[in-house]
């Protein structure tokens, strides 16, 4: 069985101190770190971009995973690429061209993800499996962290489990991003989920390492 990585996203940290909180969930056992960015247009709320998660970088050498919740990915994929990006993540839902945006990040060397919305299907993603490398399964509306996770979405990860085993496409990720906690996490898991994304239940911990740990072996 493969090993279920934890990603605590950022947006739940003291941006006062982002840097050291950065290396606190590296060395409280995080394997990625869940970097969200937000436009204010593609959901509403900001949160920062390229030019701020580059002086992040220094503080972690764990896997940055940028998810970009933002009208026009494809524009900015050099400055996440250069600003020390090593997976990134868009939406289907978007307004630029999904192939070239795979491309673009694929052609970096890094690794593509993309995203569905809670009302978007998972046969949204079908077309683009066989050259990524992770999907994410929004178990929230995009937009803030603290919401309450969605049970109704577990039958996406199966489709898309099913799909790529019907392809015969190996090694894809499915990560679920939204209301993560110790029990929710036992359910995502369950429904096949690799990679678990959250925000309060580790940042809001008074244990983040225990709390991830729980994440993991939920
Ligand atoms: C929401 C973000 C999430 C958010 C999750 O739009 O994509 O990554 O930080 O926060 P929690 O885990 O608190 O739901
Ligand atoms: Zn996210």
């Amino acid at each position: 069985m493969k090993k279920t990585l934890i990603a605590p996203s950022i947006l739940s940290c003291d941006f006062s101190k982002a840097g050291n909180e950065i290396a606190d969930i590296s060395a409280c056992g995080a394997d990625w770190i869940h970097i969200d960015v937000m436009d204010g247009h593609f959901v509403p709320n900001i949160t920062f971009g390229a030019p701020v998660m580059k002086f992040f970088r220094s503080y972690s050498e764990k896997f940055f995973d940028v998810h970009l919740m933002i009208s026009d990915p494809l524009f900015y994929i050099n400055d996440f690429v250069k600003a020390g990006a090593d997976g990134i993540t868009f939406h289907v839902e978007c307004d630029s061209d999904i192939d070239a945006t795979i491309d673009e990040i694929n052609k970096n060397g890094k690794m593509a993800g993309l995203s569905v919305k809670p009302k978007t299907p998972a046969e949204a993603v079908f077309p683009y499996l066989d050259k990524i490398g992770m999907v994410l399964i929004m178990t929230v509306e995009p937009g803030f962290g603290g919401q309450k996770f969605m049970g109704d979405m577990m039958p996406k990860i199966e489709a898309i489990k099913a799909e790529c085993e019907k392809r015969g496409i190996k090694d894809m990720l499915i990560q679920v991003d939204g209301g993560i906690n110790a029990d929710t996490a036992a359910l995502v898991k369950k429904a096949g989920a690799d990679v678990l994304v959250a925000g309060s239940a580790v940042f809001g911990a008074e244990d983040r390492k225990e709390a991830i740990e729980k994440l993991r072996n939920a």
